[in-house]
């Protein structure tokens, strides 16, 4: 092809052009890349003698007369800034005028620490600077942002942009982005895709109570933000997208503790063509992956799984801590019948050996009494056997027991000398609960709820419905689409309260991390549910209509779980507390104290909404 000398000129024109482009684009990175060269840290011996900017905020400084120095914090870490009056005083006296947390850029060379730090990444080194910029000034404070802080939880709280400055606050935050990615690159692995669901809903039966939204637009009317996508996440099995799941915020207007927020989030997840044993493996492998990538820490067995009727025989609780022992033993037919009242009278008398407590003396025996009597717990008392490391005998209830009786009694207990058995008696359902706390209070006391040992297992076949005695009906354990264990079937309408769920839960440690169930997909088992809670055909229609319609077109069987997220990462942080692994959570009244809400609106809002306005007088 031959070219004219016009178009020739043109691409002539066009090639310096070109270059004109990249010779912008590449003083446009550079420029971009000049706000910083490095991160606070990473820099270490291998880097000495390079020049580097770093930006961040002042955590502390040191003035040494003809030193100063300066920790240069960001999120990755702390180096350490040297200013030197001899050779720069100026600078160095520029640097001594820094405040706590103002912002700076700081250039220099990297150079080797004559004090070192080992302990520290960047400890062998530190920034000689040669220019420093202050980007932005701070007001003083109001705690000190170091691990060992001065700042109360309120205050904290208040400014908790402050508080996630923190290292450890920080931290959780780092992990809680590490589990969430983890999840993610597992579930997509094994073939379940992500979907968002809506957050302004109508309610969903989790049983808390919901967080509405008024319609302006249809007067009268209500949003409410989802418990759980639970109906969702079924309709999706409905529409065929068979595998699911989601880190999605949940909502519920519940009384709050160290595990519950009123936002919080779950790891939903539902599947579709699966029966119970399926679900419990899928999310074994999410837990042993979980396990295996954040902790190191591998499972090899499978988990074990526990019904719920022992559970509560054996433990006291459906989510028992299996980090230690004292399984109860039921003492009822060995110890009744000797004159002693409280026994006698006792629907169930159940013990717990403590294992070796030797030590343990009198007032701390006086102390464990006391705290079963507390109002929370509210036993009567609480009788002891010590098996002495001499092999004597010696119990609360010598009066009423021979030695040759307590003998007994610590053989069934398996009790071995050294050994304190702790007994309590009652109405059963509430003995259970006594002794699991008391289990637990000593678990604690004796150091066996260690943070870094795991035991998860799966509690399994809870009851399907529960039956409140105050309104003299049943109500779903779960929630009203959780399918009865096929065996339990013909027992729904001659002996509902009998009826097993095929529901799980994943416990850890005595914490409930999760919770799930096969679902109902056929329409007669449902209809036979409503009936047994209470529901009219018109009822259910009008909660669940969306959903019963739904499943005339097709209903896969299906079946799922949600893993409570904050709970998880808190315990892969070792704590049991969820606040302080959410960025912006809310304080024990679901107060978040920062956003200083929730707060009123005004009248023109509350008139929008078709609200009446508060009692409060407005602007
Ligand atoms: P469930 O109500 O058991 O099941 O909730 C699942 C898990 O969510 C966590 N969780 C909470 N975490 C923090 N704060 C709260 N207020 C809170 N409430 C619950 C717990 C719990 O195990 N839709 C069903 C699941 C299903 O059937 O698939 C559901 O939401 O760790």
């Amino acid at each position: 092809m031959i070219l004219s000398s016009k178009s020739i000129k043109i691409i002539g024109n066009f090639d310096s052009l070109l270059k004109l482009i990249i010779f912008l684009l590449l003083l446009k990175l550079k420029t971009k890349a000049m706000y910083r060269t490095n991160t606070c840290g990473e820099l270490n011996m291998n880097n000495e003698g390079q020049d580097v900017i770093l930006c961040g905020w002042i955590q502390k400084s040191r003035d040494l007369g003809g030193m100063t120095f300066v920790d240069l914090r960001d999120r990755y870490g702390i180096t350490q800034l040297l200013f030197n009056m001899d050779t720069n005083k100026e600078l160095c006296e520029k640097a001594r005028k820094l405040g706590r947390e103002f912002v700076v850029q700081a250039k220099g060379k990297v150079r080797e620490r004559s004090n070192k730090n080992l302990k520290m990444v960047t400890g062998e080194i530190e920034i000689e600077v040669a220019e420093l910029n202050i980007l932005n000034r701070s007001e003083i404070p109001p705690f000190t942002i170091e691990e060992e802080t001065d700042g109360g939880e309120e205050l904290r709280m208040k400014y908790r942009y402050l508080d996630l400055r923190r290292n450890t606050v920080k931290n959780n935050i780092l992990l809680r982005h590490r589990v969430s990615q983890e999840v993610r690159k597992y579930m997509d692995s094994i073939g379940f895709i992500e979907v968002e669901t809506p957050v302004l809903i109508k309610s969903t039966p989790e049983g808390a109570r919901d967080f509405v939204v008024p319609s302006r637009m249809q007067p009268g009317t209500f949003y409410a933000l989802p418990q759980s996508p639970q109906t969702l996440k079924q309709l999706l099995m409905v529409a065929g997208f068979d595998k699911y799941f989601q880190i999605v915020k949940c909502f519920r207007d519940e009384d709050l503790r160290a595990d519950r927020q009123p936002e919080f989030s779950q790891i939903d997840c539902e599947m579709s063509f699966v029966e119970r044993n399926d679900i419990l493996e899928t999310f074994e492998g999410l837990a042993k992956y979980l396990f295996r990538q954040v902790r190191g820490i591998e499972f090899n067995e499978p988990f074990l799984r526990l019904p719920y009727s022992e559970a509560m025989e054996f433990y006291g609780s459906d989510k028992p801590d299996l980090r230690f022992g004292m399984k109860f033993v039921d003492l009822t037919g060995l110890v009744k019948g000797h004159n002693f009242a409280v026994f006698d009278s006792s629907e169930y008398i159940g013990g717990i050996c403590a294992g070796n407590c030797s030590e343990y003396t009198r007032k701390q025996l006086d102390e464990l009494t006391e705290f079963v009597k507390r109002p929370q717990i509210g036993a009567k008392g609480l009788i002891y056997l010590r098996y002495n490391a001499d092999g004597t005998l010696k119990s609360s209830v010598d009066k009423f027991y021979s030695i040759e009786d307590l003998k007994k009694w610590a053989e069934i207990m398996k009790a071995k000398p050294g050994d304190l058995i702790l007994v309590m008696a009652g109405d059963k359902k509430k003995t259970l609960t006594a002794l699991s706390e008391l289990r637990l209070e000593m678990g604690t006391r004796l150091g066996l709820r260690k943070k870094d040992i795991f035991m998860p297992l799966w509690v399994v076949d809870f009851p399907l419905l529960e039956w409140d005695e105050e309104s003299k009906r049943f109500y779903a354990m779960h929630h009203p689409f959780t399918s009865p264990v096929p065996d339990d079937l013909h027992l729904m309408e001659t002996d509902p309260g009998k009826v097993r769920a095929d529901a799980y839960d994943l416990v850890i440690n005595g914490v409930e991390i999760g919770g799930g169930s096969i679902r109902i997909h056929d329409a007669s088992v449902q209809k036979l549910m409503f009936k047994v809670l209470g529901f009219s055909e018109e009822e259910a229609t009008e909660q669940f209509g969306f959903l019963l319609n739904a499943f005339k077109y097709g209903a896969p069987p299906h079946g799922g779980v949600a893993f409570g997220f904050d709970r998880w990462v808190a315990m892969f942080g070792g704590q049991d507390s969820i606040r302080d692994f959410i960025a912006f959570p809310k304080n024990n009244s679901g107060r978040d104290v920062m956003l200083d809400t929730p707060s009123q609106i005004s009248k023109k809002q509350l008139d929008e909404l078709h609200l009446i306005s508060g009692t409060k007088k407005r602007e």
